[in-house]
């Protein structure tokens, strides 16, 4: 398939889960890929790159943690450099680490504040000045159903989602002059090994399952296809949206 052909994409945290899906996902619809994750994640990282380069494309890959803004600053230049521009990214790298807010630890606060919030403003704002001076870009950033309404256990998860969400908003309107969209993901449970920790048990499973209209939970894959329109100019009037990718769990 050719929509993102001579395309390069950058997709953060995509050594497993949902980053792998939409990296080798993109792959197979004609683009070529940066990947990044953290430095432990590297073995995993370097699968991905093979079922990347199985699918027909360049990879390159790079230990990053999106938190860290010099290092971030360094990877897009060399990435870009090697790759000859980024013209999609995808901002996946999250953390969720279940609490009630009264057990919740500042540091944990923090942690996902730092992750899942700040890291897509580091990355995104590293990229920008080269799809502005493109005038082009697409930019889809991976918030969650959560982020739209906060459940027991993940409200600091959930306000760093409802994060991701408003800075999509405020962003299409800040560099859609330039060509650039902003556009939100917003999985449903997705059975990666975030969304398998976060169920717990089968009893869970089968609730959550019972609720979702599909029947059915998500696999990575499922978010492929979204990946692949707010990527493409299949989507070149849209941004700033948030779209539920959850098999019809949460409706608005
Ligand atoms: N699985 C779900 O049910 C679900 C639902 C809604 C939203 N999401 C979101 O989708 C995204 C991917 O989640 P997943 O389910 O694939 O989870 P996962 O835990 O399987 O993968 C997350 C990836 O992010 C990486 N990461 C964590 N901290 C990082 C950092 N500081 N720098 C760089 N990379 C880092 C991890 O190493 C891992 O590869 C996350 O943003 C998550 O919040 C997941």
């Amino acid at each position: 398939m050719t929509e993102l052909n001579g395309k390069t994409a950058f997709v953060t945290g995509a050594s497993r889960g949902i980053g792998a899906a939409i990296a080798v996902g993109l792959a197979e619809h004609g683009a070529d890929i940066v990947i990044c994750d953290l430095a432990r994640e590297a073995d995993a990282l370097a699968r991905v790159k093979a079922d990347v380069e199985a699918a027909g494309r360049k990879c390159w890959s790079y230990d990053l943690d999106v938190t860290d803004k010099a290092a971030i600053e360094k990877v897009v230049a060399d990435a870009t450099e090697k790759s000859g521009g980024i013209d999609v990214l995808v901002n996946n790298a999250g953390i969720l680490k279940p609490a009630t807010l009264e057990n919740l630890s500042e540091a944990d606060w923090d942690a996902h504040f730092d992750v899942n919030a700040k890291g897509v403003l580091l990355v995104t704002n590293a990229v920008l000045p080269q799809m502005r001076s493109r005038k082009a870009g697409r930019i889809i950033n991976i918030a969650s159903i959560a982020g739209r309404q906060g459940v027991p256990t993940q409200g600091h998860y959930a306000a760093t989602k409802a994060t991701a969400i408003t800075l999509t908003r405020v962003y299409s309107q800040e560099v859609g002059m330039d060509g650039i969209t902003v556009n939100a993901i917003c999985p449903g449970i997705i059975l990666t090994e975030m969304g398998k920790n976060n169920l717990g048990s089968q009893e869970a499973m089968d609730h959550w399952t019972n609720v979702t209209a599909l029947k059915r939970l998500g696999d990575p894959k499922d978010v492929v296809g979204p990946a692949v329109f707010f990527a493409s100019d299949l989507s070149s009037f849209v941004t700033g949206q948030a779209l539920n990718v959850c098999g019809g769990i949460y409706f608005h």
